[in-house]
């Protein structure tokens, strides 16, 4: 079945809503299957910026018909602004639809998220404090509300009613903070019903209709393999699954219909918030300073300034199986233009002196992990208005046959500059 999943191989902004726009085209449906408000997928087209936390990045084709999965946790408020915000920009929003299972994002969630940040102190996640991780906790612990929920408003009210008696006793009790007043908040959620109405519908049922049909469908990821609650650098991690597995319960679909997995891979490395990071350049770097300079390298959602590393492939190969990559997508190789020299860690020396070609799965032998660097030749010259593989400079052009022979899996689109025709598209070869 024509499944196509779209999924960050790294600590996420590797450009999957730029790509995820570039794909769209040819398909009939996009689909975020995880994650919420803690994403911001960057669009440049024709000059305008689009940055979106929830709306799918298929949005911007008016015959792609943009979906929330069941698997997302939404903060209504926010949608809403977000497709105002695109309503005003002249995107017609009307095709977006919504889970009615998917999990509401609630303030007592955002609140959770700021005071246990807090109380961790200097062992803080960073988190986005977007309500993520307490609305996800609330999930597994079966007391979460779901969008369905809106729909029913005794049904809401008691739902709320029963949650905050809990929350509550935990903001006032533990964390001294003001109790908050089930009504208000129960009559600040219901007035948005109008508005999320028309867009809740059973998202199972319209994705399998469209695979059916042999319709493309792409489900595009947030956040990425390393930010994966199972996968990642626990616990500074997300708390959803973003793998491309994370499709399957995230939109309801079962592996096999998932037929092209394409990794995106920024052609050096990022993190925002804490957690082990083997090729990070310290800040003061001048390669690091750089990176960050020329790659805008601030959160699109935070502002928070992104640590920034050289290529990681002994990462890249363990994201390519765990999402069993059929292609990758290169971004960024733009920003790499001014380096005469390019550094790609191929494996890891333990403090031991024991080499790991492969991630180590013990997190105090991947915090103390010395990269094992080979060292290509850089290109020296611009590269944004190159729209062809032939005329990418030969070193550049090996830069991206090294990373394909390392990992073993060809890389089928580049990207030379954010906007929609700064994309090289290289066939499979023969
Ligand atoms: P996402 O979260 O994976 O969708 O990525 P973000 O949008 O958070 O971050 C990627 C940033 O890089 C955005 O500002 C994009 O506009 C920009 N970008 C994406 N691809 C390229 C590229 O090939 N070259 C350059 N220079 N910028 C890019
Ligand atoms: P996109 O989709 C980069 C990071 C946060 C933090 C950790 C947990 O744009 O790639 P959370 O708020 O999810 O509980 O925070 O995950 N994080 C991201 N980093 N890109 C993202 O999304 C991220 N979403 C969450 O910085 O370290
Ligand atoms: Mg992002």
């Amino acid at each position: 079945m024509p499944g196509a999943v779209i999924v960050g191989t790294q600590w996420g902004d590797e450009g999957k809503g730029r790509v995820t726009d570039y794909l769209a085209k040819e398909s009939s449906m996009c689909v975020r299957y995880q994650g919420g408000h803690n994403a911001g997928h960057t669009l440049v087209v024709d000059g305008e910026v689009f940055k979106l936390q929830l709306v799918p990045s298929g949005i911007l084709y008016p015959w792609v018909v943009p979906v929330i999965g069941n698997g997302v946790v939404v903060d209504p408020a926010v949608l809403i602004d977000e497709v105002d915000m695109l309503e005003g920009k002249g995107v017609d929003t009307r095709l977006l639809r919504l889970s009615g299972n998917a999990h509401l994002i609630m303030p007592y969630h955002q609140e959770l998220d700021r005071m246990t940040e807090r109380y961790l102190g200097k062992n803080k996640l960073g988190t986005t404090k977007r309500g993520i991780g307490p609305a996800y906790a609330d999930k597994a612990l079966r007391v979460g509300i779901r969008v369905q929920d809106l729909l029913d408003p005794k049904i809401f009210r008691e739902k709320l009613d029963l949650a905050l008696r809990e929350k509550n006793g935990v903001l006032a009790k533990v964390y001294n903070r003001l109790p908050i007043d089930a009504k208000e908040l129960a009559e600040r959620y219901l007035a948005m019903v109008p508005r999320l109405a028309p867009m809740i519908d059973d998202t199972v049922h319209l994705v399998h209709e469209a695979l059916d049909a042999q319709q493309w469908v792409l489900f595009e990821g947030a956040q990425a393999t390393y930010l994966d609650l199972d996968h990642g650098t626990y616990p500074y991690v997300t708390s959803s699954n973003p793998i491309a597995g994370g499709v399957c319960t995230g939109a309801g679909v079962g592996p096999l219909a998932i037929q092209r997995v394409v990794g995106l891979v920024k052609a050096y490395q990022t993190r925002v918030g804490s957690g082990p990071f083997p090729t990070e350049l310290l800040e003061g770097d001048a390669v690091g300073d750089m990176l960050v300079e020329r790659g805008r390298e601030f959160g699109t959602n935070t502002g928070r300034r992104r640590r920034t590393g050289w290529l990681d492939l002994v990462m890249l190969k363990h994201a390519v199986r765990l999402n069993t990559c059929t292609e990758l997508a290169l971004t960024k190789l733009d920003i790499l233009s001014p380096l005469s020299e390019l550094q790609v860690c191929v494996a890891y020396e333990g403090d031991d002196g024991t080499r790991y070609d492969h991630v180590p799965y013990h997190q105090s032998v991947l915090h103390k992990v010395k990269p094992v660097y080979e060292t290509l030749p850089g290109w020296g010259v611009e590269i944004e208005k190159v729209g062809r593989l032939e005329d990418l400079p030969p070193c550049a052009r090996d830069y991206v046959r090294f990373v394909e022979d390392f990992v073993g899996v060809h890389v089928s689109i580049v990207g030379v500059g954010p906007a929609r025709d700064q994309t090289i598209v290289l066939p499979r070869a023969a």
